[in-house]
């Protein structure tokens, strides 16, 4: 099979990737080959596709206002400028000087089609190199084959051209299999048909598309490699098309991780990104988001209605309807329900973090516990403490952020406030309600409220003053 190891030697092929366009129909500030699926740009799937089949040169031909795509592109990729977008087939005479003298095969294909695989990439190139064709190019037959190129062939079923939808007659709208926009030509054959492409359509554009019924005309070969699954070739030209790819893209990694022991209760409402791991047996609920470098242990629960998002966590963890973001969770944490993890925490092996509790930049010892209404932020938290219901860390002095350290073994009475910076040693306990300013020695309580007075029966004379009210009205 295919393989994107370094040390195989490369092979004597070029692949060129047009990204020039705006994608105007995206309607949007950014350039279409930069919008996500699944975490990572669509001209990033594109790029390890390609790198998987091993070519001796890169060509990505960007254009003016996508600049910005650069610095997503690996660093082997050499970048061709083509200066106005006149369509595809101009995009790839825009890499002829590039390319001159190079004599092996060309594999074209578009940023926009963030489906293909190298392993698609693979068996086509292996049919350009066992067939005798100028060209062969990837095919799909479609139920509704919409806006591709139709492909044309003759009664025999042999290959003459690429019809647009646009310029494509009811006849040729009718046909259902359409180009899927990935070819391999012979260098010679493809400088030679694109210098004979015209503008002459209803689009004004020189497309690429062209190149196959020209190469025909002369007496050269080209062939269609169909492919089945037609799910591959989805090329995305609208929101509406990133939405679909998204759901394809999607459902194809669920179903690894799902194959590779993963339970995933609902795969209709979990979405997880390309880059996330998740170890086995490992049971993810619905409504569950798993994004960036999110990496999961194994005989975890993760939801129901979660967020994780560029989070490590070890096995054994339960996390239900809650927020995280850049943490660290050790192993057999329990998080949840209702929890927001900020970036900078870690959980330390048992920790708990509970209902309504929010935790920022904080290090929470192992087996302690912070299980209710309770704000952490930039706390050192040691070993087996008890974090008592609504504490708060007054981390903020409206200028600068402060450092609360709360040892080991350390119990925290309810509506405790740390006005920080400010320690409470290892063993210490804290009164319900107080505000510390001071530290606490180890094993000393701090206690600071004003001293209940019982006023007596006042209660009473007011009840019974209510009363009368009442019978009087
Ligand atoms: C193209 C094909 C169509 C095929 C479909 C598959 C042509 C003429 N048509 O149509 O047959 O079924 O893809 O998805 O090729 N680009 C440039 N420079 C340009 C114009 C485009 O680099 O001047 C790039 C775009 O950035 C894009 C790719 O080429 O990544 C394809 O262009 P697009 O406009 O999306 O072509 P489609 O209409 O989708
Ligand atoms: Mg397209």
């Amino acid at each position: 099979m295919h393989s994107g190891s370094v040390e195989e030697p490369k092979r004597s092929l070029a692949v060129v990737v047009l990204a020039a366009g705006l994608g105007t129909r995206m309607k949007s500030k950014t350039p279409k080959v930069l919008h996500q699926i699944c975490g990572k740009p669509m001209i990033t799937w594109v790029s390890e596709a390609v790198a998987s089949v091993n070519p001796g040169r890169t060509l990505v031909v960007l254009g003016s206002g996508v600049e910005a795509v650069h610095q997503y592109l690996p660093q082997s990729a050499e970048v061709v400028n083509q200066a106005e977008q006149l369509g595809t087939g101009d995009a790839v005479r825009a890499c002829r000087q590039a390319l001159d003298g190079f004599e092996g095969s060309i594999l074209v294909m578009y940023g926009d089609t963030p489906l293909v695989t190298g392993a698609e990439l693979e068996e086509l190139l292996r049919e350009h190199e066992q067939g005798e064709s100028a060209c062969t190019m990837m095919s799909v037959e479609l139920a509704d084959p919409a806006h591709y190129g139709r492909v044309r062939r003759d009664s025999r079923g042999r290959v003459t051209g690429i019809v647009e939808h646009r310029d494509a007659g009811p006849e040729e709208l009718a046909i259902r299999e359409v180009n899927a926009g990935v070819y391999v030509f012979d260098a010679g054959p493809l400088w030679q048909a694109l210098s004979r492409i015209s503008d002459d359509n209803s689009q004004g554009e020189v497309y690429l598309t062209d190149a196959v019924g020209i190469l025909v005309a002369h007496g050269d070969r080209v062939r269609a490699h169909r492919i089945d699954d037609e799910t591959v070739v989805l090329g995305v030209n609208s929101r509406l098309d990133l939405a679909a790819a998204a759901a394809i893209m999607r459902r194809r990694i669920l179903e690894r991780h799902m194959l590779a022991g993963v339970t995933v209760t609902d795969p209709e409402s979990t979405y997880v990104d390309a880059e996330v791991s998740i170890g086995r047996d490992t049971v993810i609920e619905p409504m569950t988001v798993l994004s960036g470098s999110t990496a999961i242990g194994e005989d975890c629960v993760i939801g129901p209605s979660s967020t994780v998002r560029d989070t490590v966590i070890d096995d054994g963890v339960r996390l239900a309807c809650s927020h995280v973001s850049g943490a660290e969770i050790a192993a057999g944490c329990n998080v949840g329900p209702f929890t927001y993890i900020r970036p900078g925490t870690r959980l330390e092996a048992g920790a708990k973090a509970g209902a309504f509790v929010e935790i920022k930049n904080s290090h929470i010892g192992a087996g302690s516990k912070v299980p209710h209404l309770s704000y952490i932020g930039d706390a050192e938290v040691g070993d087996d403490t008890n974090i008592g219901a609504g504490n708060i860390t007054a981390n903020y002095d409206g200028v600068n952020k402060h450092r609360t350290e709360i040892g080991s073994h350390v119990h925290t009475g309810a509506d405790t406030v740390f006005v920080a910076p400010v320690t409470a040693g290892d063993g210490s306990m804290t009164g319900a309600g107080s505000v510390i300013t001071d530290d606490i020695p180890e094993g000393d309580l701090g206690i600071s409220r004003v001293r209940q007075r019982n006023v007596a029966g006042y209660a009473r004379r007011k009840s019974e003053g209510r009363k009368g009210g009442k019978d009087e009205g």
